[in-house]
């Protein structure tokens, strides 16, 4: 009898034992990275290829360089200034915006001739292009 007692208490604690939920370990999903890429870079440098070619096409290399000032401001210069008013070249190039580099009329003038010329005919997206390759020497 006391075998058969003592086996049933094996028995028994063997099926509580196997009863007891083991705890599965919760994996924490690791959290994944997101990455916001707020502007596509191959697109960005894109406009900058085109900003750069037009800068070249359009003449306005012809009057700004890079770093020096020849006929109009350098490209750094005037960079600088609206980085510094945080202005709009954009604007500027539409024709919408006063001149804020220089400001002296007959300099001015010789500007204006451009945008009244031929800066006007340019589409949004070049005249955007213009401005990202702009920045983009600094
Ligand atoms: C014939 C010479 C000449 C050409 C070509 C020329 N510019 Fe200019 N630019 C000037 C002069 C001079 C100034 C200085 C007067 C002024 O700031 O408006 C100037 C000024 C600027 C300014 C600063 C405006 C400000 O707020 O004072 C920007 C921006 C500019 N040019 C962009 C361009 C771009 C882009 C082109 C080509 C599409 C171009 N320029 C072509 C002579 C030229």
């Amino acid at each position: 009898m006391k075998k058969i007692l003592f086996v049933f208490a094996v028995f028994s604690l063997a099926i509580i034992s196997c009863g007891e939920t083991k705890k599965e370990d919760v994996k924490k999903e690791a959290e994944a990275p997101i990455e916001v890429a707020e502007e596509a870079p191959a697109a960005k440098d894109d406009m900058i290829a085109l900003g750069e070619k037009l800068f070249t096409e359009k003449t306005c290399v012809s009057c700004h360089q890079i770093d020096a000032k020849i006929v109009g401001p350098s490209v750094k210069d005037i960079v600088k200034i609206y980085d510094q008013y945080d202005a709009s070249l954009v604007e500027f190039l539409k024709g919408d915006k006063e001149a804020i580099v220089e400001t002296d009329p007959g300099q001015v003038a010789i500007m204006k001739a451009n945008l009244d010329g031929f800066v006007k005919d340019l589409k949004e997206n070049e005249l955007e292009a213009l401005a990202a390759y702009m920045h983009s020497v600094k």
